[in-house]
């Protein structure tokens, strides 16, 4: 599939005088993707039961009459406001018992049956009147479920909600006391029309409250979802797509993923940087106007593995955003650089975020391609000449990775439900994961947490599992590669308690966990052979392979199963990886800061994230610049 280049779109924003030159211009630019109409339900039902879709009409028309592809997005993140008076109990509450309120977006909650049923119907009206137009070739729902922290909400749908969810698990509430361990502190139940929500407690509640809560309320996004999906696959063949974010977890995606055709991600590296990551302050200003160099790559092989090889960027970030605690300026050079990244990883089309800058309501301070008095931005040009690359290069192949990586969202919720020490994140150790098989020059594939195949691999890691699917055991006990399991992997049984025989329970490892430990920032536990442990040991009675100076096991084998009994800082993971690959005969080498390498068929992409050159192995890569070879 030829790899393509995209822009968001809101017509309805605009005077309908632009709308042919912006096509125009957007077509002249090498876009062949324009997504729309995702947040315009107020212009598409003004009153309940009254649509007005002919300006729709226009825009698609003279979009589509320019060459472009329209990714019609359905507009449930946005429900108007005369909803609002029809559904009072539609909004969603927060942890604090709070009613969230109208005035910005997402204002919903995923329970409601009311407004699931005024999803269904403008979906329902938005697919017959538009999946059959020739212009409409792709769909995305919604967007971005989970935006703004809504997927939790502590209401009366999602309450009576929950309780039909879990009478529907449980089948007896003794059996869900039991489960939960509900003897503990006399929380016992004599009816599921007595379990409420896991908010507003005096002290935390049971862990396993939590956890059902949290099963339940990705359950409701997946529900959610799959209505659009249903009906929209009723009046068309086009694919569809959800916009997921970066390093959000509240939901399973990969259960999301299942039902549609494409995934896609709205990439922000630097707002993500300064919004979201681990890094030190040096590293944050280094890449202070580039973001963080494996963050995207991340996001690209998870959400590649969320899409089963079908993936895009459905927003990217063109110039200074407007929602992180600073928002600094690209460099020159990465919006061009982080769509180069985002095809060597397989994307099939990377859209800009957006086309225009409003200079009105809450996003007037976020860059588009064009400034608000439609003069281009600094970002126009780049892609401009991207696309004039695209034009030029032969399709970007992909190549199977023989390094992978499972990821749960699961663990997520568990490991954030019970920390037990406060730097215990497991979206942070699993990244630390693999940024140090980045720094090896390795490429990574990302797996489900049920993956049941290993075999393409020589080398697997699959650190925090919280609970190992029966899948995923079985394919580890037939695995002829070397893996490298935890640290806490299969450490809770399915509903959140240590189980016995104590974890981690792995085939072929002889070993028990007899004691964690989690300790402040400040301590580590270095290691015999260098580096440390930091956040989190484990005291393990297997044989080691290596320990830690204070004369634990630091790494246990069973076979060519390896487990990690600690959360390894970079000196140690570069380590303990590099000893697995050379084991494996693959070869390694340790990239430059901020110098990332991606192979796609037989092309190296080498990706610099520094502002200045760097020099590896005899070639030089310009700041903000990215080479490929080998063509
Ligand atoms: C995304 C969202 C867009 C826009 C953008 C700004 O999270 O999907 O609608 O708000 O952020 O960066």
């Amino acid at each position: 599939m030829k790899r393509a280049l995209g822009v968001c779109y809101y017509p309805e924003q605009w005077d309908e005088a632009v709308w042919e030159s912006d096509a125009t211009r957007m077509a002249d630019l090498g876009l062949t993707w324009v997504r729309i109409g995702e947040f315009a339900w107020s212009r598409m039902e003004p009153q309940p039961g009254h649509y007005d879709w002919t300006w729709l009409d226009r825009a698609i028309e003279i979009l589509g009459s320019k060459g472009l592809k329209v990714v019609l997005g359905t507009p449930t993140a946005t429900p108007p406001r005369w909803m609002i008076s029809k559904h009072p109990d539609m909004l969603a509450v927060d942890d604090k018992g709070q009613t969230r309120g109208f005035g910005s977006r997402r204002h919903y909650d995923f329970s409601h049956p009311g407004y699931r049923g005024e999803c269904a119907k403008i979906v329902t009206e938005l697919a017959m009147r538009y999946g059959k137009n020739p212009h409409v070739a792709a769909w995305q729902t919604d967007n971005e479920y989970a935006c703004h922290k809504t997927v939790l909400s502590y209401s009366a749908a999602a309450r009576a909600g929950f309780q039909t969810w879990l009478a529907q698990k449980y089948q007896s509430v003794d059996a869900l006391n039991r489960a939960w361990g509900n003897v503990f502190w006399s929380m016992e139940y004599s009816g599921f029309e007595e379990v409420g929500l896991p908010n507003l407690t005096v002290t935390e509640a049971n862990p396993a409250h939590v956890m059902a809560f949290r099963r339940f309320a990705s359950d409701e996004v997946v529900s959610f979802n799959k209505l659009q999906v249903d009906i929209l696959r009723r009046h068309s063949a086009a694919p569809i797509a959800h916009n997921y974010m970066g390093q959000v977890t509240d939901f399973d995606h990969f259960a999301v993923g299942a039902d549609l055709d494409i995934a896609s991600w709205d990439a922000y590296p630097i707002g993500f940087l300064s919004d979201r990551g681990f890094a030190t302050p040096e590293h944050k200003r280094h890449f202070l106007r580039q973001g963080d160099p494996d963050f995207q790559a991340f996001h690209h092989d998870l959400y590649r593995a969320v899409g089963r090889g079908r993936w895009w960027i459905m927003e990217q970030q063109p110039g200074p955003v407007n929602w992180a605690p600073w928002n600094p300026d690209p460099l020159p050079g990465m919006a061009r650089l982080w769509a180069w990244e985002a095809f060597a990883h397989g994307a099939e089309a990377v859209c800009y975020f957006r086309w225009r800058q409003a200079p009105f309501a809450q996003e007037a301070m976020h860059a588009g391609l064009l400034r608000p008095d439609s003069e281009a931005a600094p970002a126009h040009d780049e892609v401009a000449e991207v696309a004039r690359e695209l034009a030029a290069m032969p399709e970007v192949q992909q190549t199977q990775a023989q390094v992978a990586l499972v990821f749960d969202y699961a663990s997520d919720w568990a490991w954030t439900t019970q920390p037990q020490g406060r730097d215990f994140s497991y979206f942070r150790l699993a990244f630390d994961m693999y940024r140090g098989l980045r720094r090896l020059g390795l490429d990574v594939d990302i797996l489900p947490p049920d993956t049941g195949d290993l075999s393409a691999y020589k080398l697997v890691l699959a650190p925090g599992v919280a609970t190992m699917s029966d899948n995923l055991l079985k394919a580890l006990a037939g695995f002829e590669g070397t893996s490298l399991i935890g640290p806490r992997a299969n450490s809770k049984t399915a509903e959140f308690a240590i189980p016995v025989p104590l974890p981690p329970n792995l085939p072929g490892l002889d070993a028990k966990v007899m004691r964690v430990e989690s300790f402040p920032p400040d301590v580590t536990v270095p290691l015999t052979q260098g580096g440390a442990f930091k956040h989190w040991r484990e005291k393990l009675d297997g044989v080691a392979t290596e320990t830690t100076q204070d004369g634990f096991p630091a790494v246990i084998k069973g076979g060519k199963l390896h487990y990690l009994c600690g959360w390894p800082d970079d000196t140690a993971a570069d380590r303990i990886l590099a000893g697995l690959c050379a084991a494996e005969g693959l070869a390694t080498q340790i990239m430059p800061e901020g110098l990332r390498r991606r192979r796609a068929g037989d092309v190296t992409f080498l990706i610099n994230y520094n502002a200045e050159p760097v020099t590896h192995n005899g070639v030089t890569v310009q700041g903000c610049d990215v080479n490929w070879s080998g063509k």
